[in-house]
Formats: structure tokens, sequence, C-alpha cells
């Protein structure tokens, strides 16, 4: 019998100001001891997307009040931890810096491991917290900031199987509902319209599909949509529904021909069987699910998605990544250096670089 392990986890790497504490229990239920994500929404609404400074210094005020809380409701103190992870990138580098710095202090204050987690391994490691989902799974990571098919295949073994070679999908969303005046963040503004619209109405480009690989591409359908609001003049509710329900539809079917490519390559290596795990606050679209839980269906895979907020950004995915990497013995030194860029796989973004 392993004795219980509790790890507060923070997360501060872009607009949401996160604390949680996990705890290393058998039951997948109880492993959620207090999490707590303080979004940023009101502070970045003005301009439309995340603004870098403002966000760091929303962190630096709210974090460590924010991690009292989660201690306080996890009924828990500093001396009752096992270790402090906090994400250490990629993501915007003031607000990573604040959330290192926090548990740095935190872990050498108490002598406590640290573990700098990669944002990237705690949405791809989240599904672990709350279901029983064993080495490898076919993962499609689908955020604001992240569009990527990876083959997890352990903790720290991650085969990128393709990603974004522009823009994320959820920027899709959001600088599609921008240009459509729906509002940030755009993602539930474009399905919320989209449920009244003609997705037919609109024939968008699809970028990509058809093309071997599974590489994503959403600059081009930014554009064109950008183009088709142009010609279409002012826009009235009908407008705005079909045009909302033609973007959604194009960027749904981009993700299903390239999660098809993915699907076969993956099976093709660990057989059927697995799973496929959605993440990232785009794995909430009501449109998308049901596909991916088909698509899942024809290549023999169990269709997975994570709690909603567990998909998006918060910090008991990294407390569960941390406490992953525990149990392997592997923590980070004091002197860790925050990383704007930290891709997880490092061989396909050299492939990609080059
Ligand atoms: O994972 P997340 O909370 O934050 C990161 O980017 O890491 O994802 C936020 C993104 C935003 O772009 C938002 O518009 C999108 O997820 N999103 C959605 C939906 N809910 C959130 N996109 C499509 N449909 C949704 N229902
Ligand atoms: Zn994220």
């Amino acid at each position: 019998m392993v004795a219980a392990m509790l790890v507060l986890g923070i997360e501060t790497s872009c607009d949401e100001t996160a604390a949680a504490v996990v705890e290393d229990a058998a039951a997948p239920e109880k492993r959620i001891r207090a999490s707590l994500v303080l979004s940023q929404l009101a502070e970045h609404r003005p301009y439309g997307g995340v603004v870098p400074e403002i966000a760091a210094r929303a962190h630096l005020e709210h974090l460590d009040g924010l991690i009292a809380q989660a201690l306080r409701e996890a009924g828990a103190g500093f001396g009752d931890l096992a270790g402090v992870a906090a994400t250490g990138g990629p993501g915007l580098i003031g607000g990573v810096m604040v959330g290192i710095m926090e548990a740095k202090a935190i872990a050498y204050a108490r002598g406590l491991p640290f573990v700098a987690v990669n944002h990237l391994e705690g949405h791809a490691l989240s599904v672990r917290l709350t279901d029983d989902v064993p080495f490898p799974y076919l993962l499609l990571l689908v955020s604001g900031g992240h569009c990527q098919l990876l083959a997890v295949e352990g903790v720290g073994t991650y085969r990128r199987l393709g990603t974004t070679i522009d823009d994320a999908v959820g920027e899709c969303f959001d600088k599609g509902a921008k240009l459509l005046g729906l509002g940030y963040p755009g993602g539930p503004a474009i399905e919320r319209a989209a449920r009244t619209g003609n997705a037919a109405r609109f024939p968008l480009p699809r970028p990509l599909i058809g093309r071997p690989g599974c590489d994503f591409s959403f600059s081009g359908l930014k554009t064109a949509l950008a183009e088709t609001v142009r010609r279409a003049g002012p826009l009235d509710e009908r407008m705005r529904a079909d045009l909302a329900a033609s973007l959604q539809a194009a960027i749904v079917d981009c993700l299903l021909d390239r999660g098809a490519h993915a699907a076969a390559q993956f099976t093709a290596r660990h057989g059927r069987g697995h799973a496929l795990v959605a993440a990232g606050g785009v794995a909430a679209n009501a449109v998308l699910r049901p596909r991916l839980a088909q698509l899942a269906a024809e290549w023999g895979l169990r269709f997975v998605v994570p709690p909603a907020d567990l998909c998006t950004d918060n910090a008991a995915m990294i407390a569960w990544a941390g406490i992953e990497r525990l149990r392997l013995g592997l923590t980070d030194p004091l002197d860790f250096a925050p990383r704007p860029r930290w891709p997880l796989d490092p061989a396909a973004a050299l492939r990609r670089a080059s």
C-alpha cells in the first residue's frame, strides 16, 4: 500500500489563475480535493483577446489568495503536501514566471519536491485523473493556443502526429466570432449562434482536407470568412447564424478529416481497443463531440472526454501531471527556467522547423 500523496498544482500560463489540491487516491472521484479557477475574461474582454501584461499582473495579484483558499477547501496545510507542481510553459512568459516563482518559493520554504509541468502534458494526462485510460491513447488537443494530434504512449512519451501550421482551432473560433460581432470567447458564442443557422449557406474552404498527414491549417478559413463578411455587408441575425454555422461546420470537417488520418496511423501502430481522447476548450463543442465519437467507433477506439471543467485550463490537471511524474521519481531543480515554447515531442518540432 502506497501512502496517499497530496500535491498542489498551479496554472498561470494564459488568462486563468488556477490552484488545485489533488490526491493520489485509488478512486477517481476522490482525487480532486479542491480546484479553483479565477477567470480574467472580464479584464481581457474589451480587447477581444488576452493581453499578456494584464494577465501577468492579475496572476500576481490573485495567486497567493487562491492557493490559500484551495488549501482551506482541501482541509490541508503546506505540511501535508508531497510536492508542488506548476505550469512551466508553453504560454505567456510573464504569467508562467509568476506561477513558477510561487511554486519554487513554496517548495524551497517547505523542503518539498518541485515539478515543472508542460501545460500540454497537463491536458494530455488530465483524462487519467477521472477515467481509467491506460497508455497508449490517441489525443486530439484543441484549445485557444493549440491544435495537435498526439499518440500518448506514457508519461513524458508523446508522438506528435500532427499540429497546426498556422492558427490554433480555438483562435479560429475566437477570430471568427469577432468578425461576426459575437463577442469573446468565440467558441461558445459561435456554437450558440450556429444552433439556428444554415451550415450550407456559405461554402467556406476546408484547408488541407484530402491531403495526406495530420496537420491542420485555419488561417485560410479565417481569411475566407473575413472576405465573405465583407461582401455580405451589414449582418443581420439570420446572416450571423448562417455564417456561424458555416464556420463551425468547416472547422469540424477539418478536425475530423485530420483525426481520421491520425486514427489510421495510431491503430496501424498500436492496434484497436485503445481510447480516442479529446481535450482542450474546443472539446466542449456539441457539434464536434458526436462526430468524434463516431470516428472513434469506426476505428475500434473508445471515445473519452474529460469533464468540461477539466477540458478547459485548470490547475487540477497540473497537480495530476505532477502526481504522475512524482510517482516515477521525476522532479525538477529549483533553477528551472520557464519556457515560452516547449514542444511535447521535440523530434517532431525539429522536423517541422527544418
Ligand atoms: O483550453 P482552453 O480553455 O484554453 C486554452 O486555450 O488553453 O480553450 C479556450 C478555447 C477558446 O478559443 C474558446 O473559444 C474555445 O476554447 N471554446 C470552444 C467552445 N468552448 C470553448 N470552441 C468551440 N466550441 C465551444 N463550445
Ligand atoms: Zn490549455
